[in-house]
């Protein structure tokens, strides 16, 4: 059985644009989160609260952020957080959802944080112990779910381990990386029905796909199938993460939107408007979007 309805979680702004080379204007990134609610997405992460050094593109999270309160009706803007230098940022700004990112691998923990996967877990404890108190929603992401560039196939009960902490840590939902694009569909009903079993509910669960291998929408099928309803994307596939060289971009919202629309799932997005908004992001990235469905739906 399929579910009736899916809520997308817009990852463009933050994991599209972190990967960018060129630095895109804080009003160029406004614009665009202006446009993706306009669409109809109700959740648009809109950036990270990092080391600026760390993720250059993402280092106007200050001066962006205030820039989107105005919008009607307010989508959800969460944001990323990895540890209380960052949330004591997002909370000045009155950001209301914020999100830590863990890893199932070590490699991929040295590199995106600095840190063991043990200690990036002690880094998120008191953020979201803060951000709880303060009512705040906290999306737990797990990176390397299904692969890793660095230690190849990621064992299910190693990414279980981490998942759970991070539910017992206090994460309202959790977000199932596949931070390199490796997943296929069987893997992905494997590790949902491990975690079911260790005490994950599905309804806590969301998927989080890179297209590098284009499995990205079976993946997502398959998820559906087990019962998840959130699932990540972004406008256009912008994206990747420049920790782990081999990512390439998330699963596009298009080719999302396309497939859950023929399956008469709803999603609340205009299609029309949201290749709109794609097209003319890649006019400012001054490159072609790699959405299937966008080079269809768009005359260039
Ligand atoms: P570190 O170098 O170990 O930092 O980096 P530190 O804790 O030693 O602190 C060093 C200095 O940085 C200090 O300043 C801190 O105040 C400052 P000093 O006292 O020396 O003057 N600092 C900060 N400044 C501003 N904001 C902050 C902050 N934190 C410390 N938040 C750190 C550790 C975690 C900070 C760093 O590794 C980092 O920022 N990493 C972020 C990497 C990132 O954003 N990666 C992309 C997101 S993850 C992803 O894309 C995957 C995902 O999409 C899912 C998937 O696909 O799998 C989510
Ligand atoms: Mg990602």
């Amino acid at each position: 059985d399929l579910p009736a309805r899916v809520r997308i979680h817009e990852v463009g702004a933050r994991d599209g644009l972190q990967n960018e080379k060129a630095t895109v204007p804080t009003q160029v990134k406004a614009e665009f989160v202006h446009r993706l609610a306009s669409a109809g997405l109700t959740t648009i992460e809109a950036t990270s609260f990092v080391h600026p050094k760390w993720v250059p593109q993402l280092a106007d999270a200050e001066a962006l952020f205030p820039l989107l309160q105005d919008i009607e009706p307010r989508p959800h803007l969460p944001v990323l957080v990895p540890n209380e230098r960052g949330l004591d940022r997002a909370l000045a700004l009155g950001a209301r959802r914020v999100a830590v990112f863990a890893s199932a691998t070590e490699s991929f923990a040295k590199a995106n944080l600095n840190r063991t996967v043990d200690e990036a877990l002690a880094m998120f404890e008191p953020v979201v112990t803060r951000a709880k108190e303060g009512r705040a929603h906290v999306r737990g992401y797990l990176s390397m779910c299904f692969g890793d560039p660095w230690e190849g196939a990621v064992p299910v009960h190693q990414v279980v381990r981490v998942a759970k902490a991070l539910m017992d840590m206090g994460c309202d939902e959790l977000s199932l990386g596949d931070t390199i694009g490796v997943a296929t569909p069987g893997h992905v009903q494997t590790l949902l029905a491990e975690l079911n079993e260790e005490g994950v509910p599905t309804n806590a669960i969301g998927v989080h796909f890179h297209d590098t291998y284009g499995q990205a929408l079976s993946n997502t099928l398959a998820a559906l199938q087990h019962g998840v309803t959130t699932v990540d994307a972004s406008a256009g596939g912008l994206g990747g993460c420049p920790y782990a060289k081999s990512a390439t971009g998330n699963l596009a919202t298009e080719d999302l939107v396309w497939m859950l629309s023929g399956l008469g799932i709803e999603t609340g997005v205009d299609l029309g408007r949201l290749t709109a908004t794609s097209a003319w992001m890649a006019e400012q990235l001054g490159r072609p979007s790699p959405s299937r469905t966008v080079r269809a739906l768009v005359k260039t």
